[in-house]
């Protein structure tokens, strides 16, 4: 709550910078796959947050989304390069990354999602795509630590700060 109450405070005082065109509506990615996220205007008034800006992969009601994966930063100060390509992990620290529709959040000042979209694990199908058997598992990839939780608890300035730390590091 604490966290959408930042966001909606940041969206009253700045206008967006960033515009997310690409994934749309329609769009279909499919987890361990690298995929290209692709933006209009930029976001240099971010400083060097904005070198760093983190893109999560969400899902749930607009207002009250849940996190579900990092999948990496984009870079967005730049008024040429609108865009970067990001792998969704095929592992979540919940598990397998289920198939279903998502949405992109990028934690630019202010926050933007995308529209939904579809991102599919052949290895971990939707719930409603049958029965499911309980596939023997290969060896599951180790997924590298992310910094989720820490961006879940703080706010979006603490993100901003915690990206330019990031930078400097
Ligand atoms: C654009 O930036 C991304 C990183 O933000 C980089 O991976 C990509 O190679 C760049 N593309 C071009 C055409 O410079």
């Amino acid at each position: 709550m604490k966290f959408i109450a930042a966001a909606l405070t940041l969206a009253a005082v700045a206008s967006a910078q960033i515009q997310l065109s690409d994934p749309t509506e329609g769009t279909v990615w499919k987890v361990g796959v690298a995929q290209y996220v692709r933006w209009t205007g930029n976001c240099a008034a971010m400083g060097a947050a904005g070198k760093a800006v983190t893109v999560e992969v969400v899902n749930g009601p607009a207002g009250n989304v849940k996190f579900i994966a990092n999948i990496g930063t984009i870079d967005c100060t730049s008024t040429t390069n609108t865009s970067t390509s990001l792998t969704v992990p095929p592992q979540t620290n919940n598990g397998p990354f289920v198939s279903g529709t998502y949405a992109l959040r990028v934690n630019a000042d202010p926050i933007q999602y995308t529209t939904n979209f579809i991102i599919n694990n052949p290895d971990a199908p939707a719930a409603s795509a049958g029965p499911s058997a309980t596939t023997p598992s290969t060896t599951e990839p180790t997924t590298k630590p992310s910094s989720a939780n820490t961006l879940m608890a703080g706010s979006a300035l603490a993100m901003a700060a915690l990206a330019a730390v990031q930078l400097v590091l």
